[in-house]
């Protein structure tokens, strides 16, 4: 996306992981090197249910076909999963496991209220998408109301927009490649208010859920929604600008991925490529110039710094320190002010997952996702009350946060990012909790960190002690590390950590490879999946997860393609105990060009609602397209296919037909 001029670019997550280079982080924390593959036959190293079955690493033909024939006939011995496999591929349309109904309940343009207008994609205005279900749905939360799993709040991230799929008569192809025409003001306006969150009452009537549309909590929240700056950082001379020298008081939140709900019922929203929104220049010699290199502000992927001085960077050089928080937002209140919680450091916050540790505190677990980036966790250090919601509220004000350090014998260490406390001193540039909250990254190079190979989602099973942490694929990565074994790691892995005692609270723990992805029977691949996987079972890309109330694990991925793995995106069931352990099959798989987000099980497993991200961005690489997609020829107009509408990416709520519990 740098290759293109600033007036005439697209941002397409394709490219992102094409052209954001080899990382952005500049330390060496690689002393790991010298160990490469020194754990590979680590299995039986940690005891009980973790020694698994034997997994090889090339798996024979012959193996996947008896693979196919037991998930054919049902079960496979010893999963907790049993429906039959949807067939990998790829098509225009969605496809979900047979005897289960997959209905798409909420699509970009949707009305939130019932006074808001109807889409019209070929007149949107900025008023319009305020009130309508913003672009590119990620994390899905589901927050029930009077404890029923048929009655909540839906609660929805709109990570970015894609130009080139949402405006009509803009796109130009050139040599093959779609350029997109340099944004007016009324556009960039739209696309701020098609970015942030959604939350909206939803009902099961019948069966099948519904938006209530005069739910009372409903709610946008947009790139312009006042946010409070809130907990260390607050108020520091770094997060003060010419529109608010407060220091406290931002407006919106921008690129937020996956998420959470907190054990209150808070809706939780990272920030994470907020770097892309940035133009301008600072001066080589300036305060933030390290800070602004480290995480690669200015992006320059969109225009909105033309019409908003707060995104060029000559202008309001210290905007960028008040993005990449996470964000908390009280669902209760639909005028309630959402809070940026420094104390969760800044980074390209993947999402935050949430747990009680045994003494009633809180953890998060929280990915920074950029190649040889790091995994953190955040514990509070307050405890939850269960029985009083409002002494819950700040809890994210007040904690250690933490960064992993994997070290080669299969253990990992939480190190505290505490200012005054090894490194993280007024020598190094860091001045107080703020500096270092403000500049998490270079405080975990302080470390020493394991960098690692793009972590995305992490979920914590708190009946187990452990958690689950994506890592999406680095193909610039050119030395291994015990937690990172494959140098150019094209397809990525899955790290599950055992914290020590069972304590999400602990400050060590150990760790083992869940999975190396990919296709197991491609020899120099070296996936891991268990002999039990079918040629459809198998994905790369693991990107969000969900562990549900039965402690299983589901696995949705972000960049399979025609040209990459012969399949879509889409959402894996993947066994973690006993003799089923690293199996995976294929439960629901998304349109050409999609990207599966969401996965969110209700508590009583009935429904599972997913995210359908962009879909139609691509389409060159598959036999049913062929060339670019964009606005006026698009690979697929799912989920309307009417001529008349655009494609839209779109939550969708799968149940099983009759009713029951899912997989
Ligand atoms: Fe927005 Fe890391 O995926
Ligand atoms: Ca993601
Ligand atoms: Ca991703």
């Amino acid at each position: 996306m740098n290759d293109h001029q600033p007036s005439r670019h697209v941002f397409r997550t394709s490219q992102l992981e094409e052209a954001d280079g080899p990382g952005l982080n500049p330390t060496k924390n690689r002393t790991m090197g010298e160990i490469i593959a020194a754990r590979f036959s680590r299995r039986g190293f940690l005891k009980g249910s973790m020694a698994a079955t034997a997994i090889s690493a090339t798996v024979s033909p012959m193996a996947i076909l008896a693979a196919d024939d037991a998930h054919a006939q049902g079960a496979v011995e010893g999963s907790v999963f049993n429906f039959p496999e949807v067939k990998a591929g790829v098509d225009a349309d969605h496809h979900v496991a047979e005897g289960y109904d997959a209905d798409v309940l909420l699509r970009w343009g949707d009305k939130v209220f019932a006074d808001a207008p109807d889409f019209d994609p070929t007149n949107q205005s900025e008023a319009a998408q305020e009130r309508q279900f913003g672009y590119n749905n990620d994390f899905v939360g589901f927050i029930p109301l009077d404890g029923a799993d048929d009655h909540g709040l839906l609660v929805v991230n709109h990570e970015y927009t894609n130009e080139h799929l949402m405006f009509p008569g803009i796109v130009t192809v050139k040599d093959g490649e779609i350029e997109v025409a340099a944004a007016t003001e009324d556009r960039v306006n739209i696309e701020m208010a098609a970015h942030g969150g959604t939350v909206i009452e939803i009902r099961k009537v019948d069966g099948k859920w519904q938006p209530v549309l005069d739910g009372a909590m409903n709610r946008r929240i947009t790139a312009k929604t006042p946010m409070e700056i809130t907990g260390p950082a607050a108020g520091h001379a770094r997060l003060q600008t010419v529109a608010d020298p407060s220091g406290k008081a931002a407006l919106g939140t921008i690129n937020n991925c996956a998420g959470g709900v907190t054990p209150w019922g808070t809706y939780i929203m990272a920030e994470e490529n907020f770097h892309g929104y940035f133009i301008g220049e600072l001066p080589a010699d300036h305060a933030e110039a390290r800070n602004y290199e480290r995480v690669g502000v200015p992006g320059a992927n969109y225009d909105w710094g033309k019409y908003h001085d707060r995104f060029d960077i000559s202008k309001e050089p210290n905007e960028p320190n008040r993005f990449g928080w996470i964000v908390e937002v009280d669902v209760n209140d639909p005028t309630s002010t959402p809070k940026k919680r420094t104390a969760l450091g800044r980074f390209k916050h993947e999402g935050a997952e949430s747990a009680l540790t045994k003494d009633g505190r809180v953890v998060f677990y929280l990915g920074d996702d950029e190649r040889f980036d790091y995994v953190y966790k955040f514990v509070t250090a307050g405890k939850y009350n269960p029985d009083d919601r409002a002494a819950n509220m700040d809890l994210l004000d007040e904690g250690t946060l933490y960064v992993a350090r994997f070290d080669e014998g299969g253990n990992v260490e939480w190190l505290p990012l505490v200012h005054g406390e090894g490194p993280l001193t007024a020598e190094n540039g860091f001045e107080s909790q703020a500096d270092v909250l403000i500049e998490t990254r270079r405080a975990a190079d302080l470390l020493e960190a394991t960098p690692m190979d793009r972590p995305e989602d992490i979920e914590p099973n708190a009946e187990t002690g452990r958690a689950y942490v994506m890592l999406t694929n680095n193909t610039k990565r050119e030395e291994a590390n015990a937690a990172n074994p494959r140098v150019d790691n094209a397809f990525g892995h899955i790290v599950e950590i055992v914290e020590e005692g069972g304590d999400l609270a602990a400050t060590k723990g150990t760790w083992e490879i869940l999975v190396k992805c990919g296709d197991p029977s491609i020899a120099e691949v070296g996936a891991t999946f268990s002999t039990a996987t079918t040629e459809d079972g198998w994905f790369g890309m693991p990107d969000n997860c969900a562990v549900d109330s039965d402690g299983r694990l589901w696995v949705s991925t972000d960049g399979n393609s025609p040209g990459k793995t012969g399949r879509t995106d889409g959402l894996w069931a993947m066994d973690t105990e006993g003799s089923a352990r690293g199996t995976s099959r294929l439960f629901y798989r998304v349109p050409v060009g999609a990207e599966m987000c969401g996965p969110c099980p209700t508590a009583d497993l009935t429904t599972f609602f997913v995210a359908v991200q962009h879909p139609a961005d691509g389409g060159e690489d598959w036999d049913g397209h062929g060339r670019p997609s964009y606005y006026e020829d698009l690979s697929t107009r799912w989920p309307d296919f009417d001529d008349a509408m655009p494609v839209r990416p779109s939550v969708v709520a799968i149940t099983k037909q009759g009713g029951g519990k899912i997989g």
